[in-house]
């Protein structure tokens, strides 16, 4: 598909409310829970990114049956009628029934923990990003389970051979990773007897909350969750709320920009997702934050964000997977006059684009002032940007990244690649454009 491009012209301040799209993990979650629930899910603002419908459409082929509507606010909800667990069908045989996952890793390696545990054979493949992504971080576990997997040596596409007798593991995680842990979950909760996943460092934990919120039991001991199998889930009626990787990029804007204020609606904000705020305080924002509802166990409410005297940020292994989407958006804020040094994150050159290297080219094309290394960049924006011709090899955080640091430039900058926002965020670009005027 040819790349199209997207002109951003400097507008030195960001002003306004934004009520965001669904949280795409809790969608893909809450989507794969209900087909495998009993009873009818219905599931509100759910997200409208290309990935989250990618997951419905992986869905219908294995047979479940489901519907998206649209609320007179524009969000989606989707009614699924749950299959029971086991209860998925064989996409067939031939290569059209490959089951495709396009550009979401989230949905290549979920379905797989859970299409371990299903008695067939499925084909799983993705377009050429997710085609060069790491699976043998979750091939291993689910083959220690009892699955049958080939892959392209670790890569997709995967051939999972699922069993009825798979077995609960107790497994510690080679890399800190959401994907990872609900992949051994939603395969262990399928699967006989116990499943223990140990992590060193916690990660999101919309998986957990899922399962509860489906009426399942999981416990959880620090960075130590331990789910029996067999348990019924429940369908019922979910509300995803808005995503907080999604709001990154306004929160970087305004943290940024002298002069911004930006309210946003409805955000997500379960503690392991919200390091961002507490980073961007460090970096010197003024950020409050109400908490309005709280449904599935997931707390969102509102963000207000405006910037304040501004200070480096350090961020270490530690710290780097409780915000590890939200770098590219940290980035930018460090572009427009912050100062970011990054270490420890080497997972981000696995992620929908080596997303060390293209976010530094993206941002030396911008003007900034940035060095790479083999697990980070530091970026000092000291000096301002004068704009360019960022390419963002396809990878939506880095579309997003670059035409936020835009905003500040001194000249209209050029993202390439601005297509991509459709997988996250398809509403980015109107919004920007508001939120500019
Ligand atoms: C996700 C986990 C993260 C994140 C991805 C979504 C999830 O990946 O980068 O966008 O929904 O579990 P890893 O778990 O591989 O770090």
């Amino acid at each position: 598909m040819p790349s199209a491009t997207a002109e951003v012209k400097p507008a030195h301040r960001v002003k306004g409310r934004v009520r965001l799209t669904g949280d795409k993990s809790i969608s893909h979650r809450y989507a794969m829970l209900a087909a495998l629930a009993d009873g009818p899910s219905t599931i509100e603002s759910y997200s409208s990114g290309a990935d989250c419908l990618t997951t419905l459409k992986c869905l219908r082929q294995l047979g479940v049956e489901l519907e998206v509507g649209h609320a007179e606010d524009g969000s989606r909800t989707v009614t699924i009628a749950g299959r029971g667990l086991r209860g998925l069908q064989f996409p067939g045989a031939d290569p059209g029934a490959t089951l495709d996952a396009e550009n979401s890793g989230t949905t290549m390696r979920l379905l797989s923990g859970v299409l371990a545990a299903q008695a067939f054979a499925t084909r799983l493949t993705g377009d050429a990003s997710l085609r060069k992504r790491p699976m043998r971080r979750v091939i291993e576990p689910l083959e220690l389970m009892g699955a049958v997997i080939t892959s392209n040596d670790g890569f997709p596409p995967m051939q999972i051979q699922g069993s009825d007798r798979i077995h609960g593991i107790a497994y510690t995680t080679p890399v800190p990773s959401a994907q990872i842990k609900s992949a051994i979950l939603l395969c262990g909760i399928q699967a006989n007897g116990t499943t223990v996943v140990r992590e060193a460092v916690a990660t999101r934990n919309h998986t957990e909350l899922a399962f509860r919120a489906f009426g399942a039991k999981v416990a959880v001991d620090g960075t130590i969750v331990t789910v029996e199998g067999g348990q019924r889930l429940t369908g019922g009626h979910f509300v995803v709320p808005g995503d907080i990787s999604s709001a990154a990029f306004w929160l970087a804007a305004a943290a940024a920009l002298p002069g911004s204020d930006v309210e946003i609606e409805n955000v997500g904000l379960n503690p392991t997702r919200t390091a961002l705020l507490d980073v961007l305080r460090r970096g010197g924002a003024l950020i409050d934050t109400t908490i309005d509802r709280e449904a599935g166990g997931e707390p969102s409410g509102r963000v207000r964000v405006r910037p304040g005297a501004r200070q480096p940020i350090v961020l270490g292994a530690g710290e780097v997977p409780l915000l590890i989407d939200e770098i590219p958006a940290l980035a930018a804020w460090a572009a427009n006059g912050g100062d970011l040094h990054v270490t420890g994150a080497g997972e981000l050159r696995v992620k929908e684009s080596d997303r060390i290297s293209s976010l530094v080219r993206g941002f030396q094309a911008m003007g900034a002032d940035i060095d790479e290394f083999r697990d980070g960049f530091h970026i000092r924006g000291s000096r301002r940007l004068t704009g360019g011709e960022a390419d963002a090899v396809g990878d939506h955080r880095l579309a997003m990244a670059f035409a936020v640091a835009a905003l500040g430039a001194d000249g209209p900058s050029t993202v390439i690649g601005s297509e991509s926002v459709e997988i996250s965020y398809p509403e980015f670009f109107a919004t920007l454009r508001r939120l500019c005027e």
